[in-house]
């Protein structure tokens, strides 16, 4: 059975389709659970004859298309996008984000900046005051990939983060490796006091490749709450 989070991320899905996915559009789609769920939707309406171009932001969304039917078109030969869907860590009213929970958030965030507008998709769960319980994953090159660390640690005290923790992620003892051959660094900030300032401070540091801070991004967001009712934020 599935659980009340994932019915919200569906209904989330199925409220964006509804609301903001027309015909003929070129289309971003995101990455994680959530936009998975609006993936496989998605799929039933292309198979219905809906016409859409489409890329993703992700190897594992490239996947789970394909595997529902959806043709794709290379980030390269698509041009500009009309709308990105993807979902987020944490989001605030004025639809600041963490993203990166799934290490995709280079390829979101260079399809997000292609597309004309982007919408996000979450569960109620997702919805903060303020940003920096979720650890905010920053995408660094493999090398010297310590001393890249120690300069994004500055950066966070900088910020008013006194206190961050920050660990390469891991999964079965390895490093994880992004789609992109770099390594992610998980802070945990507890309070990030001004994300818009410190996603451009982090990017200036060599080593860096990108951010999971999306602040000027999303200009709306569909929520799916746990009773099974959706609402949209604009
Ligand atoms: C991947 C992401 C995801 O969009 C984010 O982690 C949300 O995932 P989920 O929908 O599974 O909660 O940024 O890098």
């Amino acid at each position: 059975m599935m659980s009340k989070q994932d019915e919200a991320k569906k209904a989330a899905g199925r409220r964006v389709i509804q609301e903001f996915v027309k015909d003929g559009m070129k289309l971003g789609l995101g990455s994680g659970t959530t936009s998975h769920f609006f993936v496989r939707e998605l799929g039933k309406h292309v198979a219905n004859g809906l016409k859409l171009t489409c890329t993703t932001t992700s190897r594992s969304t490239n996947d789970v298309a394909r595997e529902v039917g959806i043709v794709l078109t290379d980030p390269n030969e698509i041009g500009e996008l009309d709308l990105t869907v993807d979902g987020p860590d944490e989001i605030d009213h004025q639809f600041n984000m963490v993203k990166g929970g799934g290490a995709c958030l280079l390829w979101e965030k260079i399809i997000a900046h292609a597309s004309k507008r982007m919408i996000t998709i979450c569960d109620e769960s997702k919805i903060v005051k303020t940003l920096g319980a979720f650890p905010l994953p920053v995408e660094v090159v493999q090398f010297a990939w310590k001393q890249t660390e120690r300069m994004v640690a500055h950066a966070l005290v900088q910020h008013g983060i006194k206190n961050a923790v920050i660990e390469r992620r891991m999964r079965d003892e390895q490093p994880v490796v992004t789609d992109s051959g770099n390594f992610i660094l998980d802070c945990r900030c507890g309070v990030i006091p001004a994300p818009a300032e410190l996603e451009i401070a982090l990017n200036q540091i060599p080593g860096v490749v990108e951010n999971g801070l999306f602040t000027r991004e999303s200009q709306g967001m569909v929520v799916g709450r746990f009773d099974g009712t959706t609402y949209v934020e604009l």
